[in-house]
């Protein structure tokens, strides 16, 4: 009788025994890109704190989506930059706003590419916050959830195919269901960003989107992250509301939570691999400290070997194009 652990050896001898072996692949279905829409003309910035990655007028947006569906995404998640913001967000209800007029650009080319939209008022509030403000400063959950369920249906009438609430109230999966069917959206879906952390993680995303809160911070309406049982009930709440699918955001640091709704729950589970987490990896490689393009894929594999089965992520371009070339990481 040999030690055991040659057992394991073995199987490790050659590349090809390792890729039969292999328990977790990675493919470019697998990912969903972020696009960030921005108001005027002729625009294409690149975001300082996120190398790569730009903020298009809706003019030039199909430049990047080419190439998105070519390297064979199956989906974008949309984001709106607009340039007036009020209290009310109101902006965010515009049929001919930045991300309506990009959902039509999009599915009019490429009617099989997924389409998803961030339904949210941060990008679109003068405060900054996710919601309508009381008085004293308090986001107002029940006159917030209303106007997001305005935004989703205006996002559905744009053709949008998935709703995606950011904004963590309490009772807007519900609120968005039932204003999509009373609409006849019934075949839209909901991806609730059901379990979302108040993480430092999305300081470049708040540069990208111009949504940091001029005052405050979200804690009263994010997660806290020491929290794994409450992620049950955030998560339970909206799938009784109808959800179809959830997510979890950030993704490295919450990789645990990730598995632990991947066991619980027969859904969809989407992880977000956010600014934050994609722009250190960006910063170290550019130093030299990092093998960038490694350390990409082993972070993409790592969230998908938790349990994640979809990735919205800013590497997913590059990733898809290494995956393209078939290189083993
Ligand atoms: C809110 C929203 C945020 C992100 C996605 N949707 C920002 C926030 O909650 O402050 C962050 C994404 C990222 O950091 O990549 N609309």
């Amino acid at each position: 009788m040999q030690f055991p652990e040659l057992r394991l050896r073995r199987l490790r001898k050659s590349p090809t025994i390792r890729d039969m072996v292999r328990e977790t692949m990675l493919t470019s279905n697998d990912f969903i890109y972020p696009l960030f829409i921005i108001h005027g003309k002729n625009k294409k910035e690149e975001i300082k704190s996120m190398p790569g990655i730009y903020r298009y007028s809706v003019d030039r947006i199909m430049e990047e989506v080419d190439e998105i569906y070519e390297l064979g995404i199956p989906a974008v998640i949309l984001f709106g930059i607009p340039e007036k913001k009020d209290e009310h967000g109101s902006s965010a209800l515009d049929d001919s706003g930045e991300v309506q007029q990009a959902v039509k650009k999009i599915k009019k080319k490429y009617p099989d590419m997924v389409v998803i939209t961030d339904v949210c008022l941060c990008e679109y509030t003068s405060h900054g916050h996710c919601g309508i403000l009381t008085k004293s400063g308090y986001v107002d959950n029940d006159a917030t959830i209303e106007v997001l369920a305005k935004e989703a249906l205006s996002h559905a009438r744009a053709g949008a195919d998935i709703v995606a609430p950011s904004d963590m109230m309490d009772g807007r999966v519900l609120a968005i269901r039932e204003k999509l069917d009373e609409h006849g959206y019934e075949n839209v879906a909901i991806l609730s960003y059901s379990v979302k952390y108040a993480s430092a993680f999305y300081g470049p995303f708040r540069d990208a989107a111009e949504s940091a809160p001029a005052f405050g911070d979200r804690k009263s309406y994010q997660m806290d992250p020491a929290n794994i049982r409450e992620a049950i009930r955030e998560a339970s709440l909206d799938i009784d509301e109808g959800a179809d699918m959830i997510m979890v955001k950030p993704a490295l640091s919450y990789l645990d939570v990730i598995s632990l709704l991947a066991e619980e729950y027969p859904f969809p589970l989407v992880a977000y691999n956010v600014s934050g987490e994609y722009s250190m990896v960006k910063a170290a490689g550019k130093m030299g400290w990092i093998d960038e393009k490694k350390v990409m894929m082993e972070i993409l594999l790592s969230i998908k070997r938790a349990g994640a089965d979809l990735i919205i992520t800013y590497h997913a371009k590059e990733a898809a194009k290494l995956l393209r070339e078939n290189k083993k990481f």
